[in-house]
C-alpha cells in the first residue's frame, strides 16, 4: 500500500509550496502542489526525492478551484511541526534529557552587552519546548517570553519552576503576539529549523527593536562520548545510532540543518552578523542519559511511531554495546558527552 505524508518545503519567494510525497515499495518520488496565495493559481511539481536535492521539478498547471484549500493546507503542514513534539511523554523527556546551553547564553548576552550595555526588557525565546533554555535567560531581561506551537511542551515548561520574570505562550513562531519593535532579543534554540524559516524571519525582524539581537542556535546531530581512552570506539557505535536513524530524519529539514540555519544567516539583511561554526559544549550524564537525549530527537520519535519494538531494540542495543566496550554493567556508568553548536547573532540596525 502506498503511503501519504504531507511535509512543507521551505521556499524564499511568496509561494507556498505543499508537498504530497507518495512512497511507493521500490521508488519514491513527491508530488508537490505549489500555490501562489495572491493569484490563487497554481503549478504542481513533481520530482524524484532522491538523490537530492538535484531533482528537477516538472510543472504543470493546477485548476485554481484547488488553491481555495490552501489555507486548510496551510494549518495541516504547520500541525506536521506540531505533532512531531506533542507527545506527553515526548515533552517529559525533553525537560529530562535536553542539554541546556549556558555556554551559548552567556556568548549571546556578552555580545548583546558590547553593543548596547543596559538591563534588556524583553527577551523571547521562540519554539521553546520545555523551557530549560528560556530560564537561562532570566537574569539578564525584566521579561522572558518562551513562545512554542505545542501545548503539551509549554504544559511541561509551565509544570516545572519558573523564575518569576518567565512565562509561556502558545502561538506559531511566524506570529509572534508582539508589538512591533519591542524586543531586545529573539533567540530559537534548536527550533528554527522547524519554522517557515522567511516567515519567521520576517517575524522577528518585526518585534525586534532597532539595535535588537537575533540569536539562533542549534547543534549537528553527531554528538561524541568521552569515557577514559575509549572515546574513539565509543562513538563509533554513537555514529551507528545516527545511521539507524537517518531514515527517520523529517523530508522538511533536508540533509543537512546547518545548511538551513547558514541559509537563514545569507538571507538576514542585517550588517551586523557573525557566524560561529563550532561551539563544543561538554556535560557528564549517565550513559542512559546520552541514549535518552537521543530518543528525544524526532526522528526516533518518528521510528518509534512507526516501529515501536524496532526502536527500543535499537536503544538496547546501542547502550550494550557501548556498556560492553566500556566494560560495565550498569548504564548508570557516568560519561561526558560533548554536543557541537553552531550559532549565528545578527543586530537589526539601529
Ligand atoms: C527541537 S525542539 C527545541 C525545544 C527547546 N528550544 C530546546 O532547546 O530543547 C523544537 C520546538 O519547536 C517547536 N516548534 C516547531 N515548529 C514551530 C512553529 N512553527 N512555531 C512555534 N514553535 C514551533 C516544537 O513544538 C518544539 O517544542
Amino acid at each position: 500500500m502506498p503511503s501519504w505524508t504531507l511535509f512543507p518545503h521551505g521556499l524564499c519567494f511568496p509561494l507556498l509550496l505543499i508537498s504530497l510525497t507518495w512512497i511507493p515499495s521500490s521508488f519514491g518520488f513527491s508530488l508537490a502542489l505549489l500555490m501562489s496565495p495572491a493569484s490563487c493559481s497554481g503549478l504542481i511539481s513533481v520530482r524524484p526525492r532522491f538523490p537530492q536535492p538535484a531533482s528537477l521539478p516538472l510543472l504543470l498547471s493546477v485548476p485554481p478551484h484547488l488553491t481555495g484549500r490552501l489555507e486548510e493546507l496551510t494549518v495541516w503542514c504547520r500541525n506536521m511541526a506540531v505533532r512531531a513534539f506533542e507527545g506527553k511523554d515526548h515533552a517529559a523527556a525533553y525537560w529530562q534529557f535536553r542539554v541546556t546551553p549556558q555556554e551559548l547564553i552567556s556568548k549571546i548576552m556578552s555580545s548583546m552587552d558590547k553593543k548596547t550595555p543596559k538591563q534588556f526588557s524583553l527577551a523571547l525565546d521562540v519554539g521553546c519546548g520545555s523551557g530549560q533554555g528560556t530560564k537561562l535567560l532570566a537574569p539578564y531581561f525584566t521579561k522572558v517570553v518562551g513562545t512554542d506551537i505545542s501545548p503539551a511542551q509549554l504544559e511541561m515548561a509551565s509544570a516545572n519552576s519558573n523564575p518569576p520574570n518567565v512565562s509561556y505562550r502558545q502561538c506559531p513562531a511566524e506570529e509572534l503576539p508582539f508589538a512591533s519593535g519591542e524586543v531586545d532579543l529573539v533567540t530559537a534554540m534548536t527550533a528554527a529549523h522547524w519554522f517557515d524559516r522567511p516567515r519567521f524571519l520576517q517575524e522577528a525582524d518585526r518585534v525586534l527593536r532597532p539595535g535588537g539581537c537575533m540569536a539562533l542556535l542549534s547543534y549537528t546531530l553527531d554528538m561524541e562520548l568521552e569515557y577514559r581512552d575509549i572515546s574513539k570506539a565509543l562513538t563509533d557505535v554513537c555514529k551507528e545510532f545516527y545511521n539507524a536513524l537517518l531514515p527517520f530524519r523529517d523530508p522538511y529539514l533536508g540533509p543537512s540543518s546547518q545548511k538551513l540555519y547558514a541559509d537563514m544567516f545569507e538571507s538576514c539583511s542585517y550588517p551586523d552578523k557573525e557566524w560561529t561554526d563550532r561551539l563544543q559544549v561538554r556535560r557528564t550524564l549517565p550513559l542512559n542519559g546520552y541514549v535518552c537525549m537521543v530518543e528525544t530527537f524526532s526522528s526516533y520519535q518518528k521510528m518509534k511511531q512507526k516501529d515501536p519494538a524496532g526502536a527500543e531494540r535499537l536503544s538496547n542495543d546501542i547502550s550494550n554495546k557501548l556498556m560492553s566496550i566500556m566494560k560495565v554493567s550498569s548504564p548508570d556508568t557516568e560519561v561526558t558527552m560533548v554536543v557541537n553548536y553552531f550559532y549565528f547573532l545578527a543586530f537589526k540596525p539601529s
